[in-house]
């Protein structure tokens, strides 16, 4: 028997709970022993529920349990998730996390602490939910350069461009329905500001190149600016909007890293990933594009990702699970100024269409409602960035900038 604590009870914490619980025979059979949850750590009370008399409000109670060797922890946010990782960790207990905000901010020094005290630091639900991707890129992928990751990271702001482009639904409108139907964080502001799809694409990035990508060091914007206009147009060039977090690596070593909308092609297998699923196209030198694609929330699905983990860390109690990247400090990454790609405009004015042909030459251009939408060729952002200053300053309104993405 391995025994094992729960810290958080809430959506993640509870199918964590539940699936041990209710898969516990299907879990000895794979594992060969049974997996027994010692201790709960919530501070509300759950009179109801079948393991009421494993609750505690002390965490000493869970760190200072010789017998607990892998704790789970399920209550997301920085603070006091990281503090109570940290001293599990130096105690010589395996730690699981679904906790991406943790994983980004604070992976390599934790990584580095399970290293230290030979236990395990896993964490495959945090990006994806219920999509195994951190160990099929460890393990499946691991005689790949990998040479591009691009994902629909956020379940929420999938929900929301889905809803525009197929029910043509007002963006607040949409966010309501994500929020009713509880796919939206309590604060939805991380998920259409882009930050929760940065955090994912960091931790696949730092799990690729093998060096920490911090979310500050990469630039992130979000769905707030998407207008239904937008959405209508780029269908007719044949595209769809999404959110996209993308790290590609360049010739000379360095990466190339964001998040932003794009205009995905039609033909592009994440066009077809709709609602509140995921997708994650990882581009790897020896096998070409692998896509990866389920549901990234929700309460069993994520709790699926967190169970596989522990049963993992309980066959590997005496070894350590290689999962590893070194600190980083940004060098390596270009600054999003230099990022090249193609670019969708949405304008408005007296000769804009002649204004943007003058500014990025060959141009694509498709009437809308008294505006005008232009595809342009590739450049860097930076100049792209210059040419619409330009063009603002010769009259034209420019109403959308959106990424054009070559997946
Ligand atoms: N709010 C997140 C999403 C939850 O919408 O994808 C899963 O990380």
């Amino acid at each position: 028997m391995v025994s094992v604590a729960i810290m958080g009870h809430g959506v993640v914490g509870s199918g964590v709970a539940e699936i041990l619980l209710t898969h516990k025979q299907k879990l000895y059979a794979g594992l060969g022993e049974e997996i027994y949850i010692k201790k709960i750590l919530d501070l509300r009370e759950f009179p109801d529920s079948p393991v009421a008399d494993r609750f505690t409000k002390d965490f000493e109670e869970i760190v200072n349990d010789l017998e607990i060797r892998v704790v789970v922890e399920v209550m997301g946010g920085i603070h006091p998730a990281y503090e109570f990782v940290k001293r599990c960790l130096k105690a010589g207990k395996s730690v699981v996390t679904s906790n991406k905000e943790l994983v980004a901010d604070h992976g390599a020094e934790l990584l580095a602490i399970a290293k230290e005290e030979n236990v395990n630091f896993m964490f495959e639900a945090s990006v994806g939910g219920g999509i195994p991707i951190i160990r099929p890129m460890n393990q499946c992928l691991v005689a790949n350069n990998v040479n591009e990751v691009a994902g629909i990271l956020n379940g929420t702001t999938n929900f929301i461009l889905t809803k525009m482009i197929d029910d043509g639904m007002q963006f607040a409108d949409a966010l309501k329905l994500a929020q009713d139907l509880g796919f939206a964080e309590r604060d939805p502001s991380a998920d259409i500001h882009g930050h929760d799809a940065c955090r994912k694409i960091c931790i696949l990035a730092s799990l690729a190149y093998g060096r920490h990508i911090y979310p500050d060091s990469v630039h992130t914007e979000g769905i707030t600016g998407i207008t239904l206009s937008d959405v209508k147009l780029a269908k007719g060039f044949g595209y769809v909007i999404k959110l996209i977090g993308r790290v590609k690596k360049l010739e000379g070593g360095k990466i190339d890293i964001l998040t932003a909308p794009m205009l995905v092609p039609f033909k592009s297998q994440l066009s077809n990933i709709d609602y509140e699923f995921n997708g994650i196209m990882v581009r790897g030198d020896c096998t070409g594009d692998v896509v990866f694609y389920g549901k990234g929330a929700g309460k069993l699905p994520t709790a699926s990702a967190v169970v596989a983990d522990v049963v993992d860390c309980c066959k590997h109690l005496k070894a350590r699970r290689f999962l590893f990247w070194a600190d980083g400090d940004g060098s390596n990454i270009i600054s999003y100024k230099d990022s090249v790609s193609a670019m969708y405009l949405r304008l408005s004015g007296d000769d804009a269409e002649a204004k943007a042909q003058k500014a990025f030459g060959d141009i694509t251009v498709a009437n809308g409602d008294g505006e005008i939408a232009v595809l342009t060729g590739e450049m860097a952002y930076g100049e792209f960035e210059n040419k619409c200053a330009a063009l603002r300053a010769d009259g034209v309104q420019v109403m959308s900038t959106i990424r054009i993405g070559d997946i």
